[in-house]
């Protein structure tokens, strides 16, 4: 096909063979969406000697350099995950003059902005539509058409892994490590699901998206992030008496501050209450809520991981960056941004649910309301169920009125001294809206 544009894939994994398979089955469709048919010309793995079901083996190499010398390869598309080698894939791509096309949020959030750059200033464009929320539009609306609004809030469900495990624990009561399993198998975790299950995934999410909507450069280190790994069965079961949901949310605001606008960026296992868009947003669905003040709130949801919906976002950009190809349209010029200025997390304000298990004796609810109180955090609930009769203990579920968090964390740090009186303070959870955030 001597007028087709070719393509490159950088891994042939879950979602480098969903692409391999959607340009072969989709070839019609999008030869008459570009103007010109595109033609798979490369396939980087590791192991080119394996077999891919739907990538031809004849274009499998394990060998970068004849990916980037053959010349008829326009657009290079990076779907290996990982910081490096995939981050030098990227570079060495845009310096030979290739469009890419990436799904790598970590690669994005880490060196997004220098990257972006480099594209620029050789005249090539690097999209990424793919890196955040799987199958969803959502960087094409934050750099396009929600352009003219301030944004002031960005709350997110991001890692489909996450959602799709904590889903299962509340409504099938499934145990943590069966799920686990179980998302890997329907290849929605990362190669290391430490990076799903500890939040870092999100937080890398979270830090493109905010840089998008606030226009800022936003270092993955300013996300403030706690994973899923403590939560309990039972904290579920209070979270629904209370008229919760529990999610990992990412959240995102631009606040004033002493000294000018300061980004508040968490992620974190988050009580929201049932009659939020957000708290049906379940299995490996993700959905992004982005709140502007000409547009007022908008959600964007559907499915965040998986071969098909994430081929979907990353075939978009390509046929995207085909068509600029085929009519020689120039890309546009990278705006520069400044970096953000990070709200100390200590300085955060928010509502919190607070389990702990405590000695059923007389004077010890006394005691805990006394420290929380000497701290200025206000009781919004408490409720205390018998936890073990024979030990004597009991557990003790409270939630507060909106309060600073390193007041929060000065009290739970004396709760946790009156060691014989508090064994264990189980989870520490923030509590979205109703007034509860930043
Ligand atoms: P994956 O299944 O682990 O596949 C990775 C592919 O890259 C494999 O084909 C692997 O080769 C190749 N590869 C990795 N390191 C390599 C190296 N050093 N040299 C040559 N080839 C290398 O990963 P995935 O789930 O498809 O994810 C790919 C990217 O998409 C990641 O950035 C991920 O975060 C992102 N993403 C994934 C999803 C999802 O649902 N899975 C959704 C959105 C975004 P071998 O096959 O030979 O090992
Ligand atoms: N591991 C990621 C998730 C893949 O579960 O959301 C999509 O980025």
């Amino acid at each position: 096909m001597a007028d087709a544009i070719g393509i490159a894939l950088l891994g042939a994994g879950t979602v480098g063979a969903g692409v391999a398979r959607a340009i072969e089955t989709g070839a019609e469709r999008y030869s008459s969406r570009v103007g010109r048919p595109l033609a798979l010309r490369g396939v980087l793995v590791r192991d080119a000697g394996r077999p891919r079901e739907g990538v031809p083996s004849d274009h499998l190499t394990s060998e970068v350099g004849s990916i980037l010398a053959d010349e008829g390869t326009h657009v290079v598309v990076e779907l290996m995950g990982g910081e490096e080698p995939a981050r030098q894939h990227i570079e060495s791509a845009l310096r030979s003059g290739r469009h890419v096309v990436t799904a790598n949020k970590e690669v994005m959030a880490k060196h997004g902005p220098e990257l972006l750059a480099l594209a620029a200033e050789r005249g090539v464009r690097l999209l990424y539509e793919a890196a955040v929320g799987g199958g969803i539009p959502i960087i094409s609306p934050l750099s396009r058409d929600l352009l003219a609004n301030e944004i002031t809030d960005v709350t997110a469900i991001i890692n489909g892994t996450t959602n799709f495990m904590l889903t299962a624990m509340a409504k099938r009561g499934a145990e943590y490590g069966d799920v686990l399993a179980e998302a890997q198998r329907l290849g929605y975790a990362e190669a290391d699901p430490a990076a799903d299950v500890d939040g870092g995934d999100a937080a890398y999410k979270l830090a493109i998206l905010c840089g998008l909507a606030f226009h800022v450069v936003v270092s993955p280190e300013a996300v403030s992030r706690q994973g899923i790994r403590g939560l309990a069965a039972r904290d579920f079961a209070y979270a629904q008496d209370l008229g919760y949901a529990i999610k990992l949310l990412a959240q995102g605001s631009l606040l004033p501050g002493p000294t000018g606008a300061e980004l508040v960026a968490t992620v974190s296992p988050t009580l929201i209450a049932r009659h939020e868009p957000l708290a049906t947003v379940d299995g490996v669905r993700n959905a992004v809520q982005v709140e502007g003040d000409l547009v007022g709130r908008v959600l964007f949801e559907g499915a965040g991981a998986g071969a098909r919906p994430t081929a979907s976002a990353v075939l978009a950009d390509v046929l995207d960056v085909a068509r600029d190809v085929a009519t020689g349209r120039l890309p546009p010029e990278a705006a520069p941004y400044a970096r953000a200025q990070v709200r100390p997390r200590e300085r955060v304000v928010a509502r919190h649910y607070l389990r702990l298990t405590v000695a059923d004796r007389a004077g010890v609810l006394a005691g805990i309301a006394g420290i929380l109180g000497r701290h200025e955090i206000s009781l919004a609930s408490v409720i205390q169920v018998e936890a073990d009769s024979r030990a004597r203990t009991a557990e003790i579920v409270i939630t507060t009125h909106p309060a600073v968090t390193g007041r929060l964390d000065g009290a739970l740090t004396e709760i946790a001294a009156l060691e014989g009186d508090v064994p264990e303070v189980g989870s520490v959870l923030p509590i979205y809206g109703d007034g509860g955030a930043r």
